[in-house]
């Protein structure tokens, strides 16, 4: 038995097939899904199975090259972070919507941005990211802060930032998107993001206008020919969600939640929903470090409670 699967057994972790291949098909912002999981306080609530499907992040540098081209081929749009991938068949289908929900802190406009950058620097799709929140400037200088070199992406156009209040982006999709839709026009975006997709949501006191707006929005992004990623803040359990009309519109959805290893609360990914997607069911680590998110798709969590 190598060191490698010896280590591993000791961790209670078995090894994949690839997994004495060191590689990562990108570096930075969650291309290396090999990296190491960060020594946990307890291994007892987390326990971990060989995966079969793992996609980009277990093989070999050429065969990832391969295997990212072969991804697009069919059709997939690669977030770049590559244990999140992996779970997904290689990415989000072209031209879908997606939802990624969860609980404050959780990374949410960490990944979506991940999606955004990496799509512009390693898939040569420029993206625009629309900001909901209010203080966009505090979030530009996160995403400075984790490497993310988002002045350059605009100068060379392949990101555009819209900001909007909650009245005015309610105001855009109801007469036809077209500030969006210049924007996406001016830089061949491929992919976009809403962060966070609540702050539209509120702007309605009833449920119906709610919805009516929902549908607008997503035949907008299906018209526009764009792979999209929007946050939504959530607060409990998914399948209590106070905006259902957006987990049903979507053709893809993933929670972000976390757990307990004794005192020390973890992050935990689930594919919810994935339209014409082979996906495991079960809840992934995930951890958020200075290159952004990185999810272990071998590391299944167990554990009684998720919230
Ligand atoms: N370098 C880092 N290492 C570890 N954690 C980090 C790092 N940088 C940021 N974080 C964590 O990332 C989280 C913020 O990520 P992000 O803004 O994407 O969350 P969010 O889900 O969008 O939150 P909100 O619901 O408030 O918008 C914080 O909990 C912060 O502690
Ligand atoms: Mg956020």
């Amino acid at each position: 038995m190598s060191d490698m699967k010896a280590r591993g057994k000791k961790r209670g972790i078995v090894a994949g097939p690839h997994s004495q291949k060191k590689n990562s098909p990108r570096e930075g912002a969650g291309g290396d899904a090999t990296a190491k999981r960060p020594a946990s306080t307890s291994e007892r609530a987390v326990g971990t199975r060989l995966f079969n499907n793992n996609f980009l992040g277990l093989l070999g540098p050429q065969e990832a090259q391969g295997a990212v081209e072969h991804t697009q081929e069919i059709g997939r749009v690669p977030t770049g972070i590559a244990g999140l991938d992996a779970l997904i068949e290689g990415g989000f289908e072209r031209n879908s919507i997606n939802t990624i929900m969860g609980g404050p802190g959780t990374g949410k406009t960490i990944i979506a941005f991940q999606f955004i950058y990496n799509g512009a620097v390693q898939f040569n799709e420029p993206g625009v990211f629309i900001n909901l929140q209010q203080h966009c400037e505090q979030c530009r200088n996160h995403m400075r802060r984790l490497g993310f070199d988002i002045d350059k992406l605009e100068r060379e156009k392949k990101l555009v930032v819209l900001s909007y209040a909650p009245s005015e982006i309610a105001e855009i999709i109801k007469s036809g998107g077209t500030t969006i839709k210049d924007a996406i026009d001016s830089i061949g975006a491929k992919r976009l993001v809403i962060d966070p997709l609540n702050e539209l949501l509120i702007y309605y006191e009833k449920r119906y206008a709610m919805r009516t707006s929902v549908e607008e929005l997503s035949s907008l992004l299906r018209r526009w020919n764009v792979t999209t990623l929007a946050t939504l803040e959530m607060h409990g359990n998914a399948q209590d969600s106070m905006y259902p009309s957006t987990q049903f519109v979507s053709d893809g959805v993933i929670v972000l939640s976390t757990y307990y290893e004794g005192n020390i609360r973890n992050h935990a990914v689930e594919v919810l929903k994935m339209k014409g997607t082979r996906y495991p069911r079960g809840t992934y680590p995930y951890y958020i470090t200075d290159n952004g998110v990185v999810v272990f798709p071998n590391d299944k969590v167990f554990c009684e409670r998720i919230h």
